[in-house]
């Protein structure tokens, strides 16, 4: 593992992993291809801890040329692929740059290794290809049904989730048709420092700070099986390190609440740690408002694999993980300002509000 080559890495997980990955690994030096879209920022990648070994390169991983030209320049012995388009509402009202990022972007990305690494003699050994995928590729479960399993069929039911599903299946393609050697992760909800207010954990946290409401949608019964972003990261880098070529391994943080469960939680965290709120108590500004179209009911994952083969669990629980969240947003108060002032976040906040026929 000498020159990673991250993409997406100015986003949440992405920029998570980077700091995670310098910090574990002395010796490798990540070039970090993000195109800097709306949820992409360099602001999430100050303080780095060791600035020396990370090349920021802005460009797009559907840009063949460019690709190959990192893969050549920088002898790219490792990928790991989080560039993606991953908002599941956004991709319900435009999923054009979906289908563009996450089924071509990774396409562009495959010939690159393809011909960097097999199209030569001999091939390249000791390279990897580990893509980051989710669990949405295996649909919805019902309230009975055991969780995901990596040979749980794939049953897709959002743009953005059938556009991972894609690119899943291509990653296996190159694997079995070129032997392309991949590695491969299915994760749950992520939550944690970093993550783009439009995600239900951090809209939530911003919004009562400000005395907005918080829009649940439909009944809010709807189960999500969450992981803190420190958690995934750790599991990367274990596959990244252990696994075998070939395999597919399910991340899971292990907890089955309700989305209104998570809202209420929030609620009175910031009840706690900030007593002088006006907003307090939180939860009057919780307000149900129209459902996602096609919502996906239950996730949950069953990591036996993972922690059997490779020994890994999650560390954080829920309540803590919760708890250094909401910190998080509040004491990076400049972080948070620059996105609220951001003319793209107020755009989309407006369209998907009045898509529900609310205002924010
Ligand atoms: P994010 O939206 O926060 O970040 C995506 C990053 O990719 C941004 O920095 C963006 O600028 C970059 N990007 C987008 N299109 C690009 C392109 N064409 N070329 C180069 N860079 C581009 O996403 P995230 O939540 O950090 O998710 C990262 C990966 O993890 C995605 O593949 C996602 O499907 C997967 N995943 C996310 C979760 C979750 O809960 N957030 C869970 C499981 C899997
Ligand atoms: O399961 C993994 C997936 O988790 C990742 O692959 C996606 O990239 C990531 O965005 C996330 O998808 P979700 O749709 O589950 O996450 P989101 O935070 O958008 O929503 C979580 C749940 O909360 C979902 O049931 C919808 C609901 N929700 C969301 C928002 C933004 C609300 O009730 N109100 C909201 O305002």
């Amino acid at each position: 593992m000498k020159n990673v080559l991250v993409t997406g890495g100015a986003g949440f997980i992405g920029s998570n992993f980077v700091r995670y990955l310098l910090t574990h690994e002395p010796n490798v030096h990540v070039y970090n291809l993000d195109a800097l879209t709306y949820a992409g920022s360099l602001e999430n990648l100050r303080d780095l801890p060791d600035p020396n070994r990370h090349t920021f390169l802005h460009g797009n991983i559907c840009d063949q040329a460019l690709v190959e030209r990192v893969f050549r320049d920088y002898e790219i012995d490792l990928v790991v692929h989080f560039a993606a388009e991953s908002h599941v509402d956004r991709s319900i009202f435009e999923p054009d740059a979906f289908i563009q990022t996450n089924v071509f972007g990774t396409f562009s990305l495959l010939e690159a290794a393809k011909r960097a690494w097999l199209d030569r003699s001999p091939p390249s050994s000791e390279v990897r290809f580990h893509h980051i995928s989710t669990d949405e590729v295996f649909g919805s479960l019902h309230p009975d049904d055991p969780p995901f399993r990596e040979d749980t069929p794939y049953a897709p039911n959002s743009p953005y989730a059938a556009s991972k599903a894609a690119s899943d299946h291509l990653v296996r393609a190159y694997g079995h048709t070129y032997g392309l050697p991949y590695t491969l992760t299915n994760c749950s909800n992520n939550y944690g420092p970093y993550q783009f207010p439009e995600k239900l954990i951090p809209l939530m946290i911003l919004n009562a700070l400000e005395g907005k409401f918080l829009p649940v949608y439909g009944d809010g019964k709807q189960v999500r099986d969450w992981l803190y972003v420190e958690d995934h990261c750790e599991a990367i880098l274990l596959v990244l390190r252990q696994a075998p070529l070939g395999e597919s391994y399910n991340i899971g943080g292990g907890n089955q609440p309700t989305n209104l469960e998570i809202v209420e939680s929030l609620c009175d965290i910031l009840d706690e740690v900030v007593p002088n709120s006006p907003h307090k108590p939180h939860r009057r500004l919780i307000r149900f408002v129209a459902d996602r179209p096609g919502h996906d009911r239950r996730y949950a994952m069953d990591i036996t694999k993972i922690s059997t083969q490779l020994g890994w669990k999650p560390k954080h629980t829920l309540a803590e993980g919760l708890l250094a969240t909401v910190q998080w947003y509040l004491e990076n108060e400049e972080w948070v300002e620059a996105i609220r002032q951001r003319g793209d976040f107020k755009a989309w906040m407006q369209q998907n509000y009045a898509q529900r026929g609310e205002r924010p």
